[in-house]
């Protein structure tokens, strides 16, 4: 008997919610000797590119086997062609790729990627793009190696666990206010609009049920109003990431597990030690918050965005779910920001973009152009991707 293909279709939510649901439990993302995280869809698979303006699905079946899943969505974003000027573009993100153990290295993850593409071309796409752990080598190969995509950058994910026994320092120097949508809207397409991947539909992001709102921190005693801001500023808008999906740890290095009992032990004994943060237990499903259009201007604005943070953090200590990070995603060449951002080295995995241009010789060259120049301007996150 010869080798028979995976057939690839559309996710039908009748008839492969639950299977796609088990395949996402039993695919582990990430290298076998690091953390890993797995993700818990609420009984919505498609829940993480639900809110994008358009979106796909897709499985792969083998004798009425589900085994494997891809999901894409599609929006126009600031793109930064070497043509002015032209400098938006119809980008496909892809995300969700997953292939059941027993049937990897059948070309299984290549069809769905490459049925994806069919789906964005169908749609006029010029670029699709992903994002992965640098250290997925499967992944990396798959894309980079095997179907054409460009390493293009390599942000960090800032991860801070959410300590439930302490209130994060807000200096009484600090003003921090709550901006109205319409302003905050200004703000972004005034200020960030030449950022790269910033979405045109910043607005839906921004009034989106899961968009908590947008702050701004000042010194006390300046003034904010809309057309005149203080000398130093900071803003942050924030992603109730916990209301789509949950995630768990995996398997986690034997130091991980000491740590987290021993300093819950700590948390029990000792708790006159006060100074030792309590380490949530993250192998039990929690959510978090996702900070997003992270922005900052003025000598002073580095711990204005100290400020914000410690502010989202209490923000999620207060609320009574169970989100147990804090989390945000800065580009490349953003390293002020990094010192200013609370976060655990050992949850902030490193992150790697990769493009592809799907459409014509012109954007080919243009982002040849742009994976070999380092980058210049910093990068949108944006939160629906996350
Ligand atoms: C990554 C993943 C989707 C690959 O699926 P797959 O069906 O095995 O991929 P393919 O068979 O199409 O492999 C295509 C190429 O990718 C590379 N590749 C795939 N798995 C690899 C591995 N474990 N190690 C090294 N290279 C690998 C190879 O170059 C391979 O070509 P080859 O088999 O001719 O050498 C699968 O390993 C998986 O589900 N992993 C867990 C989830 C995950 O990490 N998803 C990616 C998140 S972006």
């Amino acid at each position: 008997m010869g080798f028979k293909e995976a057939i690839i279709r559309s996710y039908d939510r009748e008839a492969d919610r639950a299977r796609v649901e088990d395949l996402e439990r039993r695919s582990e993302v990430g290298p076998a000797e690091r953390l890993f995280l797995f993700t818990d869809t609420l009984g919505d698979p498609i829940c993480r590119i639900r809110n994008s303006p358009m979106y796909n699905m897709l499985v792969a079946e083998l004798n009425s086997e589900l085994v494997g899943v891809i999901q894409g969505s599609i929006k126009a974003v600031t793109v930064h062609h070497h043509n002015p000027p032209k400098d938006v573009a119809k980008v496909g993100y892809i995300l969700g790729l997953r292939v059941a153990p027993l049937h990897r290295r059948k070309g299984i993850g290549s069809s769905l990627v490459c049925a994806m593409e069919q789906w964005f071309l169908a749609h006029e796409v010029e670029y699709s793009y992903m994002a992965t752990d640098k250290h997925n080598e499967a992944s990396v190969k798959l894309f980079v190696h095997k179907l054409g995509y460009h390493k293009f950058r390599t942000p960090s994910i800032l991860v801070n666990a959410v300590r439930y026994n302490r209130s994060s320092h807000i200096s009484s120097n600090v003003e921090i206010a709550k901006l109205k949508l319409e302003e905050s809207e200004a703000i972004y397409r005034k200020l960030m609009d030449k950022m790269e991947f910033f979405p045109q539909d910043i607005d839906q992001i921004l009034r989106n049920k899961l968009s908590l709102g947008t702050w701004v921190a000042y010194q006390r005693g300046k003034s904010w109003s809309e057309g005149q801001v203080p000398d130093s500023w900071a803003m942050v808008s924030v992603w109730n990431s916990g209301e789509l999906f949950k995630l768990r740890l995996g398997d986690a290095p034997l130091s991980c597990l000491m740590y987290t009992k021993s300093s819950r032990l700590i948390d029990r004994y000792l708790p006159c030690f006060g100074l030792v943060p309590s380490i949530p237990d993250f192998f039990e499903p929690f959510g978090f918050y996702f900070m997003y259009g992270i922005h900052h201007e003025g000598p002073l604005s580095g711990k204005l965005v100290r400020s914000l943070c410690n502010f989202v953090h209490n923000m999620a200590k207060e609320t009574t779910g169970d989100c147990k990070v804090v989390v945000t995603e800065i580009g490349d060449h953003q390293h002020i920001l990094r010192h200013h951002i609370p976060h655990w080295k050992l949850l902030s995995p490193e992150d790697l973009w990769c493009v592809k241009a799907l459409k014509n010789n012109d954007a080919k060259n243009n982002l040849f152009e742009s994976t070999k120049t380092p980058p210049t301007r910093a990068l949108f996150v944006d939160p629906r991707e996350v």
